[in-house]
């Protein structure tokens, strides 16, 4: 895979649709009319039961592929169009270290799909069960009901309200579920579309609709919800997912870092794999590998998680800013005194998580490093910030050994000075970096660990509230100014704000 270019990142609002700026960013990078041209399956509108674009979205087989031709800049290419289900598939399938032939299981949780398959050999796709309608959505239901701010439309649907609602279930006492809290989750899980069906004000008696979403009780009643969707799942996986296949797991519930770490866990699965994609950011490649095996017979692709746009140097930096060659040494030094760097380099990373290309970085040690960095990027004070480290070494340091590269997994954190980087259940959703993946990055690791004596950094997004990630200098230049960050690394240069250098 050369590229993915997605349409939220270079700041556009996340999970934006494809927008005229990103087909011609792409276009730019293409150096001929291409052979094929594909068009993933999706809907004309907000829900899944929209009439179809393209493919549409639901179908596991093929049987809705659609190839075809047309005219691209004066010259003939085919097309194709498979759906939104299957992109979803074969982007884990065609990302995943197994080989073609080897038999795998997949699990497509998301919005709207909820189901097991099993892949054979030929590459076949079967449905195993349908187990659940609208998981993601019936997850996030939840966080819409106690949060005061949260329509009733729509089942009060944001596409944060899934990623908050993981960070509280961290909070939770392990108490036994409440009979309200109960009722409340049996009610949801019930629903059929939920979203189109249900407003929240007919939870209007519940003690949770409306109560903020802090308490500790909103905090186990996110934990039992939690743990009720994944057991609905496992119970399916146990009864009928027998052979001991390896797992694929795809939909944007494949980043919920909590679930993927039970599949990892419960002994069902030779291996499980889950992309850095698993959302709709890899709904492209799951077509364009779709497409790839259709004409080729080749469902396989090799990548590298820096495979998005390059980055922008569009104004040059201002003067106000000192600048210094790149050096590894210094940057771990005002990392050490507390400071926070901002971090662009190379291409960006493919899929929501930023991993090391852009990214703010801050030492991992005081509880205040992460309330610095949530105000800065206006978060919640409950949401954790996770780490990075060097791979050959995250077991000093984490429960884990061997690599865990794109934070899709939880693990609990052994050394008690990670302060800024352990949630209050005691795990952290580490990424970690072996020196070919990002030399430098797994460099400036070891610099920092030369300087403190720990080998670790906090790790969060470089983006403004609600966007992709920047990849421009003059987004940094008004990011680092906005908000009083110490100090930024744009390729091969480190610029210092005033008042801010080494001591
Ligand atoms: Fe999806």
């Amino acid at each position: 895979m050369e590229l993915s270019i997605e349409a939220e990142k270079d700041s556009f609002p996340r999970y934006a649709e494809l927008t005229p700026s990103t087909v011609l960013d792409a276009l730019d990078l293409v150096d001929d009319v291409p052979d094929v041209v594909c068009l993933s399956g999706w809907v004309k509108g907000f829900h899944s039961m929209e009439r179809p674009l393209g493919a549409g979205y639901f179908g596991w087989d093929g049987q809705r592929t659609q190839v075809g031709e047309r005219r691209v800049f004066g010259r003939q290419v085919r097309t194709f169009s498979s759906t939104h289900e299957r992109s979803h598939l074969m982007s884990a399938y065609g990302m995943s270290p197994f080989p073609q032939g080897e038999p795998c299981y997949a699990l497509v949780w998301e919005g709207n799909i909820g189901s097991f398959y099993e892949i054979t050999p030929d590459v076949t796709v079967i449905r195993v069960a349908e187990v659940m309608e609208d998981p993601g959505n019936k997850y996030q239901y939840i966080f819409a009901l106690a949060d005061p701010t949260a329509e009733a439309a729509h089942g009060g649907f944001r596409f944060s309200n899934a990623g908050k609602l993981m960070a509280l279930a961290g909070y939770a006492d392990g108490s036994p579920v409440t009979t309200a809290g109960r009722n409340v989750i049996d009610w949801v899980l019930s629903r059929r579309s939920i979203l189109l069906t249900s407003p929240k004000s007919e939870l209007a008696a519940s003690p949770f609709h409306n109560a903020g979403v802090t308490s500790q009780a909103f905090a186990n009643l996110a934990a039992h919800h939690s743990a009720r969707i994944f057991d609905f799942f496992y119970k399916v996986a146990h009864a009928r997912l027998t052979k001991g296949y390896p797992l694929l797991i795809a939909g944007g519930c494949g980043l919920n870092c909590g679930w993927n770490s039970r599949w990892r866990d419960c002994g069902l699965f030779a291996d499980v794999f889950v992309p850095p994609c698993p959302n709709d950011t890899g709904s492209a490649i799951g077509t364009a590998i779709d497409a790839q095996w259709y004409f080729e017979g080749n469902a396989k692709v090799s990548w590298s998680v820096y495979s998005g746009a390059d980055f922008v140097e569009d104004v040059p930096v201002p003067d106000v800013f000192t600048r210094h060659p790149l050096d590894l040494t210094l940057v771990a030094e005002l990392l050490a005194q507390r400071m926070v760097i901002a971090w662009a380099r190379g291409r960006a990373e493919i899929g929501p998580r930023a991993l090391g290309n852009r990214s703010l970085l801050a030492a991992p040690f005081d509880p205040s490093a992460r309330d610095r960095l949530n105000v800065i990027k206006r978060r919640e004070p409950y949401r954790p910030i996770a780490p990075v480290c060097r791979e050959e070494e995250v077991a000093t340091y984490f429960e884990w050994t061997g690599p865990s590269p794109h934070m899709l997994f939880f693990q609990r954190v052994r050394d008690g000075r990670l302060g800024a980087v352990t949630h209050v259940d005691g795990t952290a959703r580490v990424q970690t970096v072996a020196a070919y993946e990002n030399p430098v990055l797994h460099d400036l690791l070891g610099a920092f660990a030369s300087r403190t004596g720990v080998g670790v950094l906090c790790n969060t997004s470089l983006n403004f509230p609600g966007r992709g990630s920047i990849n421009r200098t003059s987004d940094v230049v008004e990011y680092v100014s906005e908000r009083g960050i110490d100090g930024f690394v744009i390729g091969d240069h480190l610029y210092v704000r005033p008042g801010s250098g080494p001591t």
